[in-house]
């Protein structure tokens, strides 16, 4: 007896679960050991518990009895050969889509409503008018803002299949690539959704995404600093981080969080700087006066505090809210507040240089 006439023999033997190719062709025979009265012979699974192997053991063993004298000690062993682990769609996702991105940056805050979506949305926009190529990914999942501050509301951002994966492209508008959760759930739906499933969706949303080459990767961070910001801060390669706040809040625990959040030891990421919303108020029609409504000096107080710079003021204005409201940032502008956008883009530009 010769191993090929066992391999023969074997040819007989279909694996149901495979389009009934044989064992031989599915490359499962291992290995044959042929002695004068014994015939051992290996077959490789790919799966630990392959509900047809004990199947499978006991065709090989037929087919090759059915050909054997009697007396012939005839034995099937089996061993397990991994299969490479499969891609889950959005879930086991790799930073590939990130290789040529130059720069990620967080933005958040400790608190919310302090206009994190608002300068994130802005400053995009500003780095964009700077020449820089730049994206934004909303990580906002609970409160997606960019569709609505972009006006990109009634759009949908196309998929293309990359292998067994998809990959969204981002919507491009103002010279920025755009991506949020918004696109593809109405509010109401990404509310319920359960920590895990926003985690991912939030996930896909910056790491299924077609950015391409970027200067500038900003991810609007949802508000607060729960398990989902701490996750996101894990999971996606960030440099480092910018924090929005109003000088009302210097003095809350919140910013703290914020900033603990990045300079804690397991994440341990610099924060480039903070930025100041609201810090004075100039009404329309009287373009040249603030007013300190929230106090002045707390940005610079707050920025001395945890040792990092003080990025930009930004004044609180009617066009800032309506920009956000109609779609049109505010940093599109030649006003006072465009160029307070214009005028923070440039300085952490030069930070990152
Ligand atoms: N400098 C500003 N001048 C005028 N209005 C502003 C300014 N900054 C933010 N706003 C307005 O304040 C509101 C909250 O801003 P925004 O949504 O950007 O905050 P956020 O921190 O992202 O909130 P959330 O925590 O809900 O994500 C919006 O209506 C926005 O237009
Ligand atoms: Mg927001």
């Amino acid at each position: 007896m010769k191993e090929q006439e066992i391999k023969e023999w074997l040819l007989a033997v279909e694996h149901p679960a495979k389009g009934d190719k044989n064992i031989v062709e599915l490359g499962m025979v291992e290995n044959i050991e042929v002695s004068e009265d014994s015939i051992i012979v290996t077959l490789a699974f790919a799966k630990h518990r392959d509900p047809l192997a004990e199947y499978l053991i006991g065709s090989a063993k037929a087919a090759i009895i059915r050909n054997t004298p009697i007396g012939t000690k005839v034995e099937v062993k089996t061993i397990i050969k991994d299969e490479a682990p499969k891609k889950k769609p959005g879930l086991d996702l790799g930073f590939e889509e990130l290789a040529n991105v130059k720069h990620i940056i967080g933005i958040a805050s400790g608190k919310g409503g302090v206009g994190k979506s608002t300068v994130s949305v802005n400053l995009a926009t500003a780095l964009a008018r700077l020449g820089y190529k730049v994206g934004l990914a909303d990580a906002d999942v609970y409160g997606p803002s960019v569709p609505k501050m972009t006006a990109t509301e009634a759009e949908m951002p196309d998929a293309i299949v990359n292998g067994e994966q998809e990959v969204i492209m981002p919507l491009e508008k103002y010279g920025v690539k755009w991506m949020s959760i918004g696109y593809f759930a109405k509010p109401e739906q990404a509310l319920i959704w359960r920590g895990p499933m926003a985690c991912n969706a939030l996930k896909q949303m910056i790491l299924q995404v077609r950015w391409g080459e970027l200067d500038f990767l900003l991810i609007d961070m949802p508000p607060g600093t729960g398990d989902i910001h701490i996750s996101l801060v894990h999971d996606i390669p960030m440099e480092g981080a910018v924090i929005v706040s109003t000088p009302q809040d210097v003095a809350l625990a919140d910013v703290e969080k914020g900033v603990n959040m990045f300079r804690n030891e397991s994440v341990n990421k610099p924060i480039f700087g903070l930025v100041e919303n609201m810090a004075w108020f100039t009404p329309a029609e009287h373009p040249d006066e603030k007013y300190y409504i929230f106090g002045q000096g707390g940005g610079q107080r707050m920025a001395d505090k945890y040792g990092i710079p003080l990025l930009g003021q930004i004044p609180i204005v009617q066009s800032i809210r309506e920009g956000g409201d109609n779609g049109q940032p505010a940093a599109l502008s030649t006003r006072p507040d465009g160029l307070a956008f214009l005028g923070l883009a440039e300085k952490l530009a030069e930070i990152l240089k």
